[in-house]
């Protein structure tokens, strides 16, 4: 597997992109302000992450998805290490990422790779997001805030 910069000219791999964040017109604005990432495998897209500068030192993970049926193989892991790598050599000292209060996985893996919760964002995605998102039966409400500091 390889993981490299998607070019200005290329088409974001948007089906990908769309299972980390539904909302198509949140993902075509901050694909724009931000750096888009690929994991490819054998020519195919299975991975993608996107980092957006929020401050002068601080980066955000605006998404990071991998395809459905290479979920729980530890490429969403070596995505996030890559993610973290490339904000510590562009000379960022934090990293964050919001994820729902739903989102059980994605809070334990953003915590297995040392982020701490940060803050709550109440009623984000009821605000955000036409449509109601269920994951494992909890009503996704709040965003959870995570931070890393990287150097
Ligand atoms: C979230 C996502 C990127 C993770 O990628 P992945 O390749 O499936 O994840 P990995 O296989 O690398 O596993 C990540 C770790 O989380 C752990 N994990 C996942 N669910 C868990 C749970 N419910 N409880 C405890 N640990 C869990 C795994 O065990 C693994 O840790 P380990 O390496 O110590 O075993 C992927 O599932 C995905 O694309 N989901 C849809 C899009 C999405 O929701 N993106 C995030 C938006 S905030």
């Amino acid at each position: 597997m390889k993981i490299r910069k998607l070019q200005r000219d290329e088409m974001p791999p948007y089906d990908l992109l769309l299972l980390a964040d539904p909302s198509r017109e949140l993902v075509e604005t901050y694909i724009t302000e931000g750096e888009c990432y690929v994991a490819e495998d054998n020519d195919d897209i299975i991975g993608v992450f996107v980092i957006v500068p929020l401050t002068k030192e601080t980066v955000e993970i605006k998404n990071i998805a991998v395809s459905e049926d290479r979920q729980g193989q530890g490429i969403g892991k070596k995505l996030l290490q890559e993610a973290i790598g490339v904000s510590k050599s562009n000379g960022y000292d934090n990293i964050e990422i919001g994820t729902g209060n739903s989102s059980i996985g994605q809070l334990a893996l953003y915590q297995k790779c040392g982020f701490r919760i940060a803050g709550v964002i109440k009623d984000f995605f009821i605000q955000h997001y036409d449509e109601i998102i269920m994951e494992n039966g909890i009503l996704c409400k709040d965003m959870i805030r995570l931070r890393l500091e990287i150097q």
